[in-house]
């Protein structure tokens, strides 16, 4: 049993997702209590497919609200100045969400399918041009930006800026990243910021230029339908609110993307008979996507907080304790899939829980993904190239985020 290991350790990921140490906390301690370094208090970390579904489906008892939704303590005013629609329970939760809603449905992503086409087309001739690159900064960083900058309305010129935004944020505990380590004393002074991260300040002004370039306008980009667009509760977004949302956006639409597509690529070297199989009958990609999504789980956990006691896996929870769901370890829950560590592209039903599954917060952006995902991967494998390893991988150094920095690559004629 390795259960005196702690999930609160960011360098127990720092190669990678520790799956054994997973595997063991759900068969042995699923409900874990796990002790954190002051000022934090400790969580109960969930490992069980089922018992992060009951979490996620009962707001009423688990808040994204009263208090954050990562492992961070904040106090009751960081707690109103960092809230964003994540941090948001029931009716102002929904009109939020509600405000963007349309843009992210299938239907209205439809038209985005050939300029993704072109998109990814240019992304992969560019790398390809070369005979070795590095995956995540020539083919998953840079995709899926440009789409975020398309929804946006924003140049192209700026998508080298967002992705350093992004890194700067969600590598707020790995120091190649960081530009203050989240949890020294030093980043106490922008305990008001979203990650703690000064970069969150340049997000924001360039959010509000935005809005104030399109305030009043018919815009339909997403900036213009925030600041236009007025939520059905009636309340319209305050600065708070809008910069925010806003920023919730550029880092969702951008890493967790960028890390399926990266792990998804790691994973089809390894497995040459998914290649073939895929290459033979493209049609089943899409499908695929899904298994791409379960193995790769970019998000490894998200926090609730309890309202009152309650009871989870046999475990006695008192208000205010932080729950912790981690996606990563109920995709390979062995009692909803079988033989989880098999990376089985055909694999139905595939239920997995890299976008949440269920509950009020599921992935907003997730159809998008799907589609971002199943473009990419339909145009390279198509391609007459095979593409191998080049050198190690190195993974970002986070429990929240399973990331990879780098990973080298060559393109072979096949
Ligand atoms: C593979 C890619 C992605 C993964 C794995 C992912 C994962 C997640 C997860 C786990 C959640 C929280 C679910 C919960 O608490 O129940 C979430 C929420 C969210 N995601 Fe994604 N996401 C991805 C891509 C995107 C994209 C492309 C966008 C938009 C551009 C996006 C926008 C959002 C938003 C706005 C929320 C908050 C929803 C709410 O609070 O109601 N995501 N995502």
């Amino acid at each position: 049993m390795t259960t005196s290991i702690s999930l609160a350790d960011n360098d127990l990921f720092a190669q990678g997702a520790p799956w054994g140490v997973f595997d063991d906390l759900r068969r042995h301690d699923p409900v874990s209590w796990q002790p954190e370094p002051a000022p934090n208090k400790g969580f109960w970390a969930v490992t069980r497919y089922q018992d992060i579904v009951d979490v996620l489906r009962d707001p009423q008892t688990y808040s994204s609200e009263i208090a954050a939704v990562n492992l961070e303590e904040l106090d009751e005013s960081q707690i109103e100045i960092r809230k964003s629609m994540l941090e948001t329970d029931g009716e102002r939760h929904r009109a939020l969400r509600k405000l963007l809603q349309h843009e992210f449905t299938p239907r209205a992503l439809a038209i985005y399918e050939t300029f993704l086409r072109g998109l990814t087309a240019s992304t992969l001739d560019e790398a390809l041009t070369r005979p070795s690159f590095d995956f995540v900064e020539s083919v998953a960083a840079d995709f899926p930006i440009r789409v975020l900058a398309q929804l946006l309305n924003v140049p192209d010129a700026d998508i080298p800026q967002l992705i350093k935004w992004g890194n700067r944020m969600v590598g707020n505990t790995d120091p190649e990243h960081a530009d203050v380590l989240l949890g020294t004393e030093e980043s106490e002074q922008y305990r008001d910021l979203p990650f703690r991260s000064p970069a969150a300040l340049e997000v924001f002004d360039y959010g509000f230029r935005l809005a104030d370039q399109r305030r009043g306008g018919d815009g339909s980009d997403l900036v213009s339908r925030l600041v236009n667009g007025v939520p059905i509760d009636g309340i319209p977004l305050n600065d708070r609110d809008f910069r925010n949302y806003f920023l919730l956006l550029v880092i969702a639409g951008n890493e967790t993307t960028r890390h399926t597509i990266s792990h998804t690529m790691r994973h089809l070297i390894d497995h040459p008979e998914a290649v073939e199989l895929l290459r033979a009958q493209p049609e089943r990609i899409e499908w695929a996507v899904e298994e791409f999504l379960r193995y790769a789980s970019p998000v490894y956990h998200f926090r609730r907080t309890a309202r009152v006691d309650t009871e989870l896996g046999g475990r006695s929870i008192k208000a205010g304790d932080k729950v912790v769901v981690w996606f990563a370890s109920g995709n390979r829950d062995d009692a909803v899939f079988a033989d989880p560590y098999r990376f089985d592209v055909t694999r139905r039903p595939n239920e997995h829980m890299a976008f949440g599954r269920g509950g009020p917060h599921m992935c907003l952006g997730n159809s998008l993904a799907r589609m971002e995902i199943r473009i990419m991967f339909e145009d390279l494998l198509a391609r007459p190239f095979d593409i191998q390893r080049n050198g190690e991988i190195e993974y970002l150094r986070s429990n929240f985020v399973h990331g990879i920095k780098r990973f080298p690559v060559r393109a072979v004629a096949r």
